[in-house]
């Protein structure tokens, strides 16, 4: 006997073969038993029965979809910046001039934990609305022992609080704070030997992650990062090549990267050598939009590769205030030229890859049972619509 059966609903299981990537199974069924999926096919198939049994009407059910890279704790916003760049002032040169990352670092530290919370959660709760399950949560606007594992200890709340999965990242290799003024390789040292051994130790960071780039760290600095994050027993992922070719897509794929994020400007070995490593290229519309980018990531070298590509918010104040992830479906269609079927693949199967997470993103049985259900007439309008909500439904292990 099942826990609970879902049926008259058509499935997408992102766990097809190459010619039916979506998986789809129409009038399908699936049973949870423990919080995991114990049958998954036909209706007409399903074996016995369940305590609890929910007719969908012909609702879409995707596997609870997954947000793999947000900085969603943070204080205050950056809209005046966003005016100044619309005057003519360019991203780095905001952050030259001490504005940009800082700004919100300044914000940030001032906030007490209670107030980040607060100031996290209706963000939050607009992506779980959207049929987000698993959402990754970066520190990096701390800078600090204490500021991180502040921010970090927000997300962890986040999750106790709400009926979300959230993975937390140490990026406190994101900016250089005001105390490390012009001492740049002096603050990575201190990065890789006080901070993440520290925020390691605590358990509060799932994985540790670093910004590649000539307003941020160089790859000399990244390397020290990444090697006292595997001393730590942390996997790494990047922050590469957003704005420049830093070789950063050939570092992050050397040393074993979940993922490589951005990628505009990577190179096409860069992209092959993350392809043979197993890390995952995270494309971030949001910020391209909204920073107004030009060069767009080389997704033909990508696909050539068979690199795996994963699709997410990036949800920050400075370079992507973007709170819907079905709305970076779009842009990744429309901007990148994904396929529906690439960029639903990027926010649940290669989205949960991005976190190392092989029990979710895929319907299957043995899985985590956490679903998405839409009043969708096919998968396409998930990608297609700017705005709106078609979730009608959403499962946390079983449960929801
Ligand atoms: O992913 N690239 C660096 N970090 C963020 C931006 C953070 C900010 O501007 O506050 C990003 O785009
Ligand atoms: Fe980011």
């Amino acid at each position: 006997m099942f826990d609970r059966v879902w049926t008259g609903a058509h499935l997408c299981t992102m766990d097809g073969p190459p010619e039916d990537p979506l998986g789809i199974v129409e009038d399908g069924a699936i049973a949870a038993k423990d919080g995991r999926i114990a049958w998954i096919g036909r209706r007409r198939d399903l074996p016995g029965r369940a305590a609890q049994a929910t007719e969908c009407h012909g609702a879409w059910i995707l596997p609870g979809l997954v947000d793999c890279h947000t900085h969603l704790v943070f204080a205050g916003d950056r809209a005046a910046e966003f005016e100044q760049r619309l005057a003519g002032a360019s991203y780095e040169a905001i952050a030259r001039a001490g504005g940009g990352i800082l700004s919100t670092v300044r914000a940030t530290r001032a906030a007490g934990e209670d107030a980040l919370l607060r100031e996290a959660e209706p963000r939050l709760v607009g992506l779980m609305a959207e049929g987000v399950t698993t959402v990754e949560i970066k520190s990096g606007y701390g800078l600090s022992l204490e500021a991180e594992l502040a921010q970090l200890r927000v997300a962890r709340r986040l999750a106790a609080e709400h009926p979300v999965e959230v993975a937390t990242t140490l990026l406190a290799a994101h900016a250089v704070p005001p105390e490390f003024a012009g001492r740049r390789a002096e603050y990575a040292r201190h990065v890789a030997e006080e901070i993440l051994p520290a925020a390691a130790a605590s358990g509060l960071a799932d994985a540790v992650d670093a910004f590649c780039e000539r307003i941020a760290f160089t790859p000399e600095e990244t390397e020290m990062v990444f090697e006292a994050a595997r001393a730590a027993g942390l996997p790494v992922k990047l922050h590469a090549d957003q704005l420049s070719d830093g070789g950063g897509a050939a570092l992050a794929a050397r040393h074993g990267a979940l993922s490589a994020d951005h990628l505009e400007y990577a190179n096409p070995e860069g992209l092959a050598a993350m392809a043979r490593a197993g890390s995952v290229a995270v494309l971030l519309p949001g910020a391209f939009h909204f920073l107004r980018e030009e060069r767009r990531p080389d997704i033909g070298a990508m696909r050539a590769a068979g690199l795996r590509m994963a699709v997410a918010t990036d949800l920050n104040p400075g370079s992507s205030p973007a709170l819907s992830l079905l709305l970076m479906l779009n842009l990744a269609c429309t901007l990148f030229r994904l396929t529906v079927a690439e960029a639903l693949l990027g926010v649940t199967r290669h989205a949960a890859a991005a976190l190392g997470l092989s029990d979710r993103g895929r319907l299957a049985p043995g899985l985590r049972c956490d679903l998405a259900l839409y009043r969708i007439g096919r998968p396409a309008e998930l990608c297609y619509w700017m705005g709106g909500n078609p979730c009608t439904g959403r499962v946390l292990a079983g449960r929801g």
